[in-house]
């Protein structure tokens, strides 16, 4: 991207097909920094190695734009994104599986993608501007945009339990703060909160959801592209929603598809809004009264 008009937080797929999507080195930071914080939310980052010292160089470009956080109950800060299916005893959490992820955020504040390997097919990604959303909805519903910002229960699965989580009270799905908006969005978890506790969502909340679907799920809001070996994607997972397509795989596992992944946390983003503060540390709840964990007989 150089020259033009600048891309901001508000974009749809016609202004990254216009004017490219964000692409910088791994040094470029500052330029990192302002995609991130000022710009559309994202940058896809090239020149990190994908060989042997391809984790250790992740962790060193991740710690240079802010601080890694803990991403489950065995307070690991860097995951390994790749089909587990035949290994995991039970999985809910569908980073470990080949299936298609619909637009979502993550918890925290940053998601960094380092592409080792790409999938045999498919597994291509989309991104969505939460901003864009929000303004589409506005414009055609603003009653709608009321219950989104009223909010929603979540359930927090619990990754150590099998069948085991706890539901958060309603947390508002799109909040405004002085910093600009912030998104938290993963539908599977608000439909199992209903079902959890056996109350169900009123029709207005259901139809705010489909609507929101629709505008997230529609190509004209999307930018769709695939993370190549060697590529990075860095994500404002307060503004930008992600999806992935479905994907198959290689049947053997040294040509898999695999990804790093750390979610940061970094003090040059603005604050989310009050309603979403738990995001600047969101696996802080599962350590609030219990020491060191581990996740006995869990294949790693
Ligand atoms: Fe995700």
């Amino acid at each position: 991207m150089d020259g033009g008009r600048r891309l901001g937080p508000g974009w749809r797929a016609a202004d990254i097909a216009e004017q490219g999507a964000p692409r910088r080195t791994a040094t470029a930071l500052a330029e990192i920094r302002d995609d991130l914080a000022q710009g559309p939310g994202f940058s896809i980052v090239e020149g990190l190695p994908v060989d042997g010292s391809a984790a250790e160089e992740f962790r060193r470009f991740g710690a240079a734009l802010g601080r890694p956080l803990a991403q489950n109950a065995r307070r690991e800060t860097l995951v390994e994104i790749a089909d587990f299916t035949d290994e995991d005893a039970f999985d809910e959490r569908g980073y470990r599986s080949p299936g298609e992820l619909t637009p979502h955020t993550d918890p925290s504040p940053l998601i960094a993608l380092h592409c080792l390997r790409a999938a045999r097919a498919g597994g291509e990604n989309r991104l969505v501007s939460a901003v864009s959303v929000r303004r589409a909805i506005q414009a055609a519903r603003p009653d709608l945009l009321a219950e989104l910002e009223a909010g929603f229960a979540f359930y927090i699965p619990d990754d150590r339990r099998e069948g085991a989580g706890e539901i958060r009270p309603a947390m508002p799905l799109l909040a405004e703060g002085p910093g600009g908006l912030s998104c938290v969005y993963y539908r599977p978890f608000i439909e199992q909160a209903g079902e959890v506790s056996g109350v169900p969502m009123r029709p207005a909340q259901r139809d705010a959801l489909d609507l929101f679907d629709n505008y997230a799920m529609d190509p004209a809001f999307q930018y769709r592209f695939a993370l190549a070996p060697g590529e990075t994607l860095i994500v404002n997972n307060f503004r930008v929603l992600h999806a992935r397509d479905a994907y198959e795989d290689w049947p053997e596992k040294a040509r898999r598809r695999r990804l790093l992944r750390l979610w940061l946390d970094a003090d040059w983003l603005p604050d989310p809004p009050p309603a979403h503060a738990q995001r600047r540390d969101p696996m802080a709840r599962l350590f609030r009264d219990e020491g060191p964990l581990s996740r006995p007989g869990h294949p790693r």
